[in-house]
């Protein structure tokens, strides 16, 4: 039997694929795996019976990192026993790591950038066919073609990438780096892709950008996120529509008012502060002042009164001293943040603080103010929780808790977790529920009506 004819006897190669880091890696990876399906892949769960290993990495943290290493060196016997196995590192890191990947890690096939992994059928296809190792970085700074996203999660929710990159240079942040420029797509592909999932089921879209709120500044003023809200607001059946991460500075007015004036616009946004002190804020080169911040957080209010903002927080960042931990310790009981990400310190090479700051705060230290931290805001949410004790909300049914089928889970709009009773067929529906139970996570209650 001749290869070609082999080949079309053979069983389609299984494809085995994990995903670390934030929403946009998991988005990408639903991406991949609609590519890979249409190349007829098949998908397996279990790692031994895969054909084809694939790790969609992150960077921003060394630990995101290390554990990739960690599986990649797990992989070495692997690959004895089974040569024929496609081994491939996709994404950040690949981007960030390139070919000292392959120099280290022998047994590794295919180093796919941010730019380059929707091809990455073709790619493994090559490598099956003998190729050798690959390296595809990409060079484009393009926003690479649309790509239809045909699997979800959940059939009723879906993330939309809009913008992606980051032109900023925040001294501890890898992103603009793995993730290059900020490129956009359009507001006619967006409106087009958010229309088809909406007739396809879905009714609450995420947009997704690492910079979202400057999206249009690379379009000359001819889009901005504000226009875009205001043009997908008008999509009958999109109930909730929601944009992260934000930048601080770049709140403008007008995106107020479209929160303000969208119906489907949920009241909540991702606008990191990073720390509460001016000069922490100042060596990340944020370029905001913690007053700034308040003022930024008031005018929100104001104009948008029902709003829930959610933060990140780094502690432990070059240089900080007790004092300015203790500003972001303040800064978080005077601002509630409806939900905060806490994270440690992790110097990035080739960053600039890497460069120019040392990485001085001991690791006994961050550990303590990461733990200081995340009390304060368990604090802060188990009192905004508990205040909302007896109160009815609209919550998006997500379907069956993971626990216990009869128990429903969902969101409220500002991204608060609910439980309550009630039936599988509620899925996607938006419920409203009276709550009677909280714990600092998550609410819990009970039906009072379908809206
Ligand atoms: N704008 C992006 C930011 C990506 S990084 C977004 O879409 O969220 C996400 C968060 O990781 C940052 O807001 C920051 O709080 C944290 N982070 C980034 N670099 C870090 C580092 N070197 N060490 C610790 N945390 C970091
Ligand atoms: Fe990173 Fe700052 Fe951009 S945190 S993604 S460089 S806005």
């Amino acid at each position: 039997m001749n290869t070609a004819s082999a080949k079309a006897t053979e069983r389609p190669p299984r494809v085995f694929l994990e995903t670390f880091g934030c929403q946009m890696n998991f988005l990408d990876s639903e991406i991949i795996r609609g590519r890979m399906l249409e190349k007829r892949f098949e998908f397996t769960e279990t790692r031994d019976e895969a054909d084809v290993i694939c790790f969609n990495t992150c960077s921003v943290r060394d630990h995101a990192e290390e554990r990739v290493r960690g599986r990649l060196r797990e992989l070495r016997i692997h690959k004895e026993r089974k040569p024929e196995t496609v081994i491939a590192v996709l994404g950040c890191m690949a981007q960030r790591e390139g070919e000292t990947l392959l120099d280290r890690f022998a047994h590794v096939d295919l180093v796919c950038g941010t730019r380059e992994f929707s091809r990455i059928g073709d790619y493994v296809d090559r490598i099956r066919d003998g190729s050798g190792p690959i390296l595809a970085l990409g060079e484009s700074d393009q926003m690479p073609p649309r790509e239809r996203v045909d699997l979800r999660a959940r059939q009723h929710e879906a993330y939309v990438t809009i913008q992606r990159g980051c032109d900023r240079a925040c001294t501890f942040c890898v992103v603009p780096r793995t993730r290059g420029p900020e490129v956009e797509s359009s507001m006619d592909d967006v409106e087009d892709e958010v229309r088809r999932l909406v007739d396809d089921g879905v009714v609450d879209v995420t947009l997704l950008g690492q910079i979202v709120n400057a999206y249009g500044r690379k379009m000359g003023g001819r889009a901005s996120l504000s226009r875009l809200l205001r043009r997908l607001d008008r999509i009958r059946g999109l109930r909730r529509l929601r944009f992260i991460t934000s930048f601080p500075t770049l709140m403008t007015n007008d995106l107020m008012e479209a929160m303000r004036d969208c119906e489907s616009v949920v009241s909540y946004t991702h606008l990191p502060v990073q720390s509460g002190s001016n000069s922490c804020l100042k060596r990340m080169a944020r370029g905001y002042s913690a007053d700034a911040y308040r003022r930024l957080v008031e005018r929100l209010r104001k104009t948008v009164p029902d709003v829930e903002l959610a933060t990140d927080i780094i502690v432990g960042f070059c240089g900080e001293t007790d004092e300015e931990f203790q500003a972001t310790v303040d800064m978080m009981r005077e601002i509630e943040f409806v939900q905060a990400f806490i994270f440690k310190y992790s110097n990035r090479p080739g960053t600039a603080a890497d460069r120019v700051m040392p990485d001085d705060v001991p690791d006994a230290v961050k550990a303590e103010r990461n733990q200081i931290i995340l009390r304060v805001q368990e604090e802060i949410q188990q009192r905004r929780h508990r205040d909302m004790l007896g109160s009815v909300q609209e919550v998006l049914v997500e379907g069956p808790s993971k626990r216990r089928k009869e128990v429903l889970s969902g969101r409220t709009s500002a991204h608060r977790i609910v439980h309550f009773p009630g039936s599988e067929h509620l899925t996607g529906e938006i419920a409203r529920v009276r709550i009677t139970d909280c714990t600092p996570l998550t609410l819990s209650g009970e039906l009072t009506e379908v809206a």
